[in-house]
């Protein structure tokens, strides 16, 4: 028997006319929202849909019947395939516009929130070559534009990302422009040892091919370090392509690597191997300096950590006579870069190598005064902590995007601290963890900061004061 067909639906003309979460566009069709990728508001396009809900649909741009007077030439020619720059075909001041209306619509609309300031969004000096990290991905096939299934055109080998949503399509990439230039050189001098040498690339889905990932970091100073990831204990050839890259590239003070036998492509809990050079890197933040290993978190857009610590210290407000929480403290950063204004500081965080880090960064900084636990927030920020470390005058929190626990917006609203200064990379969690602390705190100020030019994503600070 036949399988039966699903009628391909087509919405004609649909309008797009404001952007919405997660990088998608939005027109209406029957009164019903459509969230359509790549698009820009005044574009009028073609859509064909690939998700229908009883609330929403989701489109693809299938034809263009007029172009929005917004829209510019992408200038990367992976934009729209690879998933990382999702805002390229628009304006970087209109991104930062649409940016700083997310964050308000976010607090209005999740949080039911009103009458708050806020403070105009920072943009990002640098627009391209902003980030100190980057992680690609081997695959033995490339995901090609003219792919068709089942076909006997064989595949290419690829170093490069993701397709969005799809662990086993890889896209090949020649140049990324998120990062100095020098991660191009290594990544395509890694790509020709291994076609000359035949070494072979990851199979995500047979699990089989030695290399399989490669990590780069750098510094404002131009250092760089490397953490490649191979599948296998394969000695001799682990030392093929470290000796080359150690050889090659002066710029890399720390190289190390990982033999990652599991499922996943998680660096995160494989055992790194020290190859040559430092086993850190240092970067400065202002006056501090913090180290930063291999698989530790450090903010990827450095010059905007600066600048986003900087108005979380100045909303914090301190006045030398504070006992300071740092919650989701990390590697400590944001607790030392406040450290001078503080009385007292403790910083939680659950990651253990990031408080042995963050030990290390205070006692490098000469910060005497703090102390870092290390488990989860919600067991740790508890009333025995306060009684041990006093409560708290200023609490600066900073979670991933899945927002806090509810106990934890608990345990902040029983605090009686006198003022929250939340940093967020979520907008949405970030409203509704503000709403579930609306009855303890005000909603004073907001000022969104751009970390990812030319991506979706936006960092919001906000500062709540106690009623
Ligand atoms: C957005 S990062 C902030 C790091 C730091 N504030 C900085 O600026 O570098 C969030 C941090 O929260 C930590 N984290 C996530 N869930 C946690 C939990 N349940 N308990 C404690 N820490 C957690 C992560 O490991 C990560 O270091």
């Amino acid at each position: 028997m036949g399988r039966k067909q699903k009628a391909i639906k087509i919405i004609e003309g649909l309008e797009i006319t404001s952007i919405a979460a997660e990088g998608y566009a939005i027109g209406r069709d029957d009164n019903q929202v459509v969230f359509v990728k790549y698009a820009a508001p005044g574009d009028i396009v073609d859509v064909k849909i690939v998700k229908k809900k009883k609330n929403f649909k989701e489109g693809q741009i299938i034809h263009f019947q007029q172009r929005s007077p917004l829209r510019v030439d992408p200038f990367c020619p992976y934009f729209s395939h690879c998933g990382g720059c999702k805002w390229q075909h628009m304006p970087y001041e209109s991104q930062l516009q649409f940016k700083q209306q997310q964050v308000i619509d976010a607090l209005e609309r999740i949080g039911g929130i009103q009458g708050f300031e806020v403070v105009p969004i920072l943009g990002s000096q640098k627009t391209q070559a902003y980030r100190n990290k980057l992680e690609l991905t081997f695959s033995d096939r490339a995901w090609m534009i003219d792919f068709v299934k089942d076909s006997d055109v064989p595949r290419p080998r690829a170093l490069g990302f993701h397709m969005p949503g799809q662990f086993n399509q890889l896209i090949d990439i020649e140049a990324c422009y998120l990062m100095p230039d020098y991660v191009n050189q290594i990544q395509r001098s890694i790509k020709a040892i291994c076609d000359e040498k035949e070494i072979s690339f990851h199979d995500v889905q047979r699990h089989e091919g030695l290399m399989r990932n490669v990590m780069f970091r750098c510094n404002e100073k131009d250092e760089w370090m490397l953490v490649v990831a191979f599948y296998e204990n394969d000695l001799d050839t682990i030392e093929t392509v470290m000796s080359h890259i150690k050889m090659h590239f002066d710029r890399v003070v720390s190289l190390n690597y990982i033999v990652n036998t599991k499922m996943n492509d998680a660096m995160q809990g494989c055992e790194v191997i020290h190859y040559s050079g430092a086993f850190h890197l240092t970067e400065s933040l202002g006056d501090y300096t913090f180290i930063i290993q291999p698989l530790s978190f450090f903010q990827t857009n450095t010059q905007q950590a600066k600048r986003l610590y900087d108005i979380t210290k100045d909303f914090a407000g301190l006045t030398g006579s504070e006992n300071v929480y740092d919650l989701y403290t990390g590697t400590g950063s944001i607790a030392i870069y406040v450290s001078e204004g503080a009385k007292s500081l403790v910083g939680i965080e659950y990651v253990e190598v990031a408080i042995e880090d963050a030990k290390i960064n205070a006692t490098n900084n000469g910060v005497n005064h703090a102390v870092f636990y290390a488990g989860d927030m919600k067991d740790v920020f508890s009333d025995a902590l306060f009684e041990q470390h006093g409560m708290p005058d200023v609490i600066i929190t900073d979670p991933p995007r899945e927002g806090m626990h509810p106990d934890v917006v608990s345990r902040i609203n029983e605090s009686g601290a006198q003022r929250v200064v939340y940093v967020s990379c979520n907008p949405a969690t970030q409203a509704r963890d503000i709403k579930g602390m609306q009855e303890h705190y005000r909603l004073v100020k907001v000022q969104p900061v751009d970390m990812f030019p030319h991506t979706h994503h936006v960092e919001n600070v906000a500062l709540l004061e106690r009623i």
